[in-house]
């Protein structure tokens, strides 16, 4: 009888070694530099996209990744399945599991995402929920590292809203070891629980609600939207809260000299960022939307074991 491994989810970085993590980035770059010049691992494999929210880059940085791979994609809209009919999610598990050989979920609530993976006897990849976003933090950590050399050691600075990117940075924080610097209003900070965890690990965390002090001495600095998908109810609320964390001109220059400037996208000119920060010199939010391709096509080699 064989004895049935249990499948190589990609839920959360906070999940996995150091080792493991480089070692889905080594093949990352490695896709990178062999551009179309290798052979179709995953052929005959099929990956299934679902999206319950919106997305551009995560929907296509997937399909075109696993298609140069050799594999094929079925994608899943809000209105395309029976869940949006309401079928349970350890149902759509169990039949998907029977036709494909990896699942791609994004969805709102992480606890679908659990149920998704606990219920699936094929790998389950995190593609966003309310509480992180795993594959877009492995592509901005290869980023950094592509324009700044190893990541260990450096700082990153976040500012503006404590949501699910900030997460994912302060999972990979504590596998990747370098500093991180949050500055969120008090009333949007990052989930103590989170925070009390990277702690506990050892993670050089700094929380300030003063967007200046996070950026002192950051060899990074990272926005994201102020209102995230499905946060639009409090959205008047959130933008008021949040105006005094735009990254402009005046906060990039208290940063290091030579500090990137990030952005997971899609982006609010004159929101969070100004149009001069992110379209300047130190922006480096197109190599960021690139590398979510090369990422995941690691990410895809772990789930189906070929690293
Ligand atoms: N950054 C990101 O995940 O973009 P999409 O919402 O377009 O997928
Ligand atoms: N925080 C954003 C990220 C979008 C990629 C959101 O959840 O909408």
């Amino acid at each position: 009888m064989s004895v049935q491994q249990a499948p190589r989810h990609f839920l959360d970085i906070n999940q996995f070694s150091n080792s493991t993590l480089r070692s889905i980035l080594n093949k990352a770059i490695e896709y990178k530099k062999a551009g179309r010049n290798f052979n179709k691992p995953l052929l005959d494999h099929t990956l299934v996209l679902i999206f319950e929210k919106s997305s551009t880059r995560t929907r296509v940085s997937f399909e075109v990744g696993m298609r140069q791979l050799g594999g094929d994609v079925v994608v899943l809209g809000p209105r395309d399945s029976q869940m949006g009919r309401g079928e349970s999610i350890g149902d759509t598990a169990r039949v998907l599991s029977r036709f494909s050989d990896v699942i791609m979920i994004r969805t709102d609530s992480h606890k679908k995402l659990e149920l998704l993976a606990e219920n699936s006897s094929v790998p389950v990849i995190n593609g966003l929920t309310d509480d992180s976003h795993p594959c877009q933090i492995m592509a901005d950590i290869m980023t950094f590292e592509e324009h700044r050399g190893s990541i260990e050691g450096k700082t990153i600075a976040w500012v503006g809203d404590g949501n699910n990117v900030a997460t994912s940075w302060l999972h990979a924080a504590v596998k990747f070891n370098f500093n991180f610097k949050i500055a969120t209003p008090a009333e949007l900070k990052l989930p103590e629980s989170q925070i009390e965890c990277a702690i506990s690990e050892g993670c050089n965390v700094t929380i300030t609600s003063i967007a200046k002090e996070a950026v002192k001495g950051a060899d990074c600095v990272v926005a994201d939207t102020w209102v995230s998908m499905g946060a639009d109810n409090d959205r008047s609320k959130k933008i008021k809260l949040l105006e005094p964390f735009q990254v402009n001109e005046d906060l990039m220059a208290l940063a290091n000299s030579d500090a990137l400037f990030m952005h997971c996208l899609p982006a609010h000119r004159g929101e969070e960022v100004t149009s001069s920060v992110i379209d300047g010199k130190q922006s480096v939010v197109w190599d960021e939307a690139e590398n979510r391709l090369h990422a995941q096509k690691g990410i895809l080699s772990y789930c189906l074991n070929i690293i």
